[in-house]
């Protein structure tokens, strides 16, 4: 199979995570016979300091011309993050290509893995066998609706506005209900229905949808009380559907249960097959160009690009299964040696080449 994939490294860390991920996929390339070609195009603060624009024209074209867009984290150093290079970053290029592409349904998986549930500080008994699929909706709700700020009485007033349409909720709704199809056929929607008008319409448009899906239980629950169960109970959970601002702040929450950041990737869809892949953590000025950073989360979001945008299933298992077999030999990256000193500590580039030599040698 040919496919042409963006290559929006980022800032910082992006760069050495990244060339770790296309590692990982020409092993996938040569072990199963497909051929893909990487297009690089300068975003956030490489593309602000040649152009002055965190997301050019150009930089969208080839996203246009490709199947997926592999994105590394974007953003700057905290002690400069008012400096115009910085400051509209999320806005102008996260929630920019998001916005250009029409990415509506976030999909964040939460499967802590065998063998590193001592990573996570929720007990270990309530974590094991954990399999989750968040899928937060990503193109409207608070992020999007009207918002503005002005002077009231002599106060500042700021606000903005959960707004949700029908069709909004009915599209990323669906695309739960067809992900629970092919898993535990459970789908639980978080909201605030007692309190928020936004949330009694989507309990409404979200028990139409599961109409025609006869096999699909479906649950909901308060978002107070959900974020409490995902703590306390995350068993019961299989697809977790739920909003742009509601999700952002419970996969934060869940990504615990896995006990790392750089073990929790994400795809970003649309209508089509056409996607974004990402890890969730940030660009780690700290430890950029130290081979220090890990970069397993962008790893297992390529497995999602192969499952999601070129329907590589058994490619897509492969590069999981090399990536949990690496972590089953004891390998670990110094974020997560911290937590196993017993373990073998590795580079950036060693453990590329340790993916990518498992996904080489599988069968
Ligand atoms: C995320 C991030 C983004 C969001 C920010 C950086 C705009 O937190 O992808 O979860 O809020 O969606
Ligand atoms: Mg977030």
């Amino acid at each position: 199979m040919r496919k042409r994939i963006a290559v929006l490294a980022g800032d910082y860390i992006g760069p050495e995570i990244v060339a770790e991920a296309i590692k990982v996929l020409k092993a996938v390339e040569r072990r199963f016979g497909h051929e893909f070609s990487y297009q690089d195009a300068p975003v956030s603060g490489e593309a602000y300091d040649k152009y002055g624009k965190h997301l050019p024209e150009n930089t969208l074209e080839v996203c246009r011309q490709s199947d997926a867009i592999l994105k590394g984290p974007f953003g700057g150093p905290p002690s400069e993050l008012n400096h115009p290079k910085w400051a509209k970053v999320e806005q102008e290029a996260i929630l920019g290509l998001r916005k250009a592409f029409n990415f509506y349904i976030n999909l964040r998986p939460v499967q802590p893995v065998d063998g590193l549930l001592h990573l996570s500080p929720v007990k270990e008994e309530n974590i094991r066998g954990v399999d989750i699929v968040f899928v937060r909706e990503l193109m409207s709700g608070m992020y999007f609706g009207p918002k503005g700020r002005q002077v009231e009485n002599g106060e500042e007033v700021a606000f903005d506005t959960e707004l949700y349409r029908e069709h909004e909720i009915d599209r990323i709704a669906d695309a739960a209900f067809t992900l629970a199809m092919q898993r535990r056929k459970k789908v639980t929607l978080i909201g605030k229905s007692n309190v928020l008008t936004s949330s009694v319409l989507w309990r409404e448009v979200v028990a139409k949808v599961a109409r025609d899906y006869p096999d699909v239980t479906l649950d909901y629950q308060h978002v107070d009380a959900a974020s409490m169960y995902l703590i306390s109970n995350p068993r019961q959970y299989d697809v977790v559907l739920t909003s742009n601002m509601f999700g952002d702040i419970l996969t934060d929450e869940a990504s615990v249960l896995v006990g790392s950041l750089g073990l929790c990737g994400s795809a970003s869809l649309g209508d089509g097959s056409f996607g974004l892949y990402e890890p969730i953590h940030g660009s780690a000025p700290d430890i950029a160009g130290q081979d220090k950073a890990n970069p397993l989360s962008t790893i297992l979001s390529v497995a999602l690009m192969l499952r999601h945008s070129f329907g590589l299933m058994e490619e897509a298992n492969g590069v999981e299964k090399a990536v949990f077999d690496v972590l089953a030999k004891g390998y670990r990256t110094p974020d997560l040696a911290a937590y196993d000193p017993q373990g073998t500590k590795v580079g950036t580039r060693q453990m590329g080449d340790l993916v990518a030599r498992a996904v080489a040698e599988s069968k």
